[in-house]
Formats: C-alpha cells, structure tokens, sequence
C-alpha cells in the first residue's frame, strides 16, 4: 500500500514576538493560507497561546506550544504540562528541539518522556532530532539521529507513535542560513523512516518527517520535493508573512 502523506508546514517563533507582532503577523498568515493547502500550525511562546488561540480559532492554522513538563502537574517551578496546553486549544508541541538540547541539557530520555506527556494529554508532538557540524564532520549522522530516536521508539509504543511527528534538523544549519542540500536531507529521513520501519511499518510509511534548518521561500520547493521530506519546521522564515506563506505555498 501506498500512502500518501499530507504535508506539514509549522513555525517555531522561538523567543521572539510581542501582542502587537503576533497580531500584525498572525493576521497575515490567517489571510493568504487556504483551507485545502497542507497542514499549517504555529509554535509560540507559552505566554501567548492565549492570545493566539483566540485569533486562530476557527482558522485552518493550528496552535502549537515549544515545550512541555515531561511531568502531569505539582512542584514543577516554571514548568508547563501538557493538559495546560491543550486548555489553550493547542494541537502540537515541538520536544527535544536542539536549542532546548544544548542549552537547557536535555537528555535524550528526558525529550522521549516528554513526548509520552504530550501523547498522554491528546496532544502530537514534534520530535526534534539532529547532528552538530562537529558529528557530521565525524561521519556520526546516522549514529546520533538514531540514537535520539530510538529513546522515543522505547518509550512509547506503536499506536503512539503512529500520532508522532518527527522533525530533522541538523544543528549547523539552524539559523544559519546554511541548508542541507535536499539529497543530505533526504537521505538522513529515508534512514529515520526506515529505523521506524524497523519497529512498525506501518507506522514508518505513514509517520511525518519535517525538515527544518533555514527553510526560506527559494530553498522550500526542492526540499519539499524529496520523496521522504514530508515538511517543514521554520523558524526565522515564520516570522514574516509572505515567506511563511510562500513556503506553504511551496508544500
Ligand atoms: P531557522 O528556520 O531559523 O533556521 O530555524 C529552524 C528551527 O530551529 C525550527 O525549529
């Protein structure tokens, strides 16, 4: 059987935004995407999904969050849980994202259980995996991504994972304006679809892999064109408008 996978397209504003950018920059977004284009959702800071929620409600663009307690409530300091995040109307969360990683030190069994948080709450989320230039350049690609992975694939169990989105993105490339070339890329999600596959094929044929990693209106078709690149995960590029939506437009 062959699937067909409906392509995704989701910002990560980061740390960036105020309640007068978000308005003038969600009100862009909500105007030019179309109910029948691919999946659109947009990640922003905890603060915010209030305001967020309210202005996409109704809207074909779903709300994200960028992390989540791998813990369900309790003495958690500034810690935020999954059934928070689904009050304020969220769908995904992005997990294990590289900056949360190396900054807050985030283990590889630390992101794999928040992700069992958010699947417990109803939410999906966006595992983030990738490679540092210094593991590349070391020929450790493959070894660290599955390595990342596997802790989810132990963590959780098919139908689960079934409602996982995965996300590649190669750490010298976030930011950087320094892009995977499509074959690198699409070479990297073949193998993770293929180490799923090693646990469920079903679940491998049918799992989304998201590029991200300087993502910009001129380089999204050709990414987006590789058979295993089911779409995108934009930071810098969702905080305007017209390359947001061109990137949609692209998927
Ligand atoms: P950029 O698109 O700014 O490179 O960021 C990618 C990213 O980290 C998305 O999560």
């Amino acid at each position: 059987m062959v699937f067909m996978r409906r392509k995704l397209i989701v910002g990560n504003w980061k740390m960036n935004g105020s309640l007068g950018a978000n308005s003038a920059l969600l009100d862009g977004i909500i105007a030019g995407v179309r109910r029948n284009d691919c999946g659109v959702a947009m990640c922003v800071p905890f603060p915010y999904l209030a305001q967020c929620s309210e202005m996409l409600r109704g809207t074909p663009v779903a709300l994200g969050a960028q992390d989540v307690s791998a813990h369900q409530s309790g003495a958690f300091t500034g810690e935020v849980s999954a059934e928070m995040l689904c009050e304020f109307g969220c769908t995904y969360v992005i997990v294990g994202h590289s900056e949360r990683r190396s900054y807050h030190a985030e283990s590889d069994e630390m992101v794999a259980r928040k992700a069992a948080a958010a699947l417990g709450a109803g939410l999906t989320p966006i595992f983030c995996v990738g490679e540092t230039l210094e593991q590349r350049d070391a020929g450790q690609t493959e070894h660290i991504v599955y390595r990342q992975l596997d802790a989810l694939l132990d963590a959780v169990d098919g139908r689960e994972l079934a409602r996982v989105v995965v996300a590649y993105e190669p750490v010298w490339a976030i930011g950087t304006g320094k892009t995977a070339t499509p074959d690198m890329a699409q070479e990297v999600h073949q193998s993770l679809r293929e180490r799923i596959a090693r646990r469920n094929v079903t679940v491998a044929e049918a799992a989304i892999i998201l590029y991200g990693g300087s993502m910009k209106p001129d380089n999204a078709r050709e990414l987006l064109g590789m058979p295993d690149i089911d779409g995108g995960l934009i930071g810098g590029a969702s905080l305007k408008s017209p390359d947001f939506l061109a990137i949609v437009d692209a998927a």
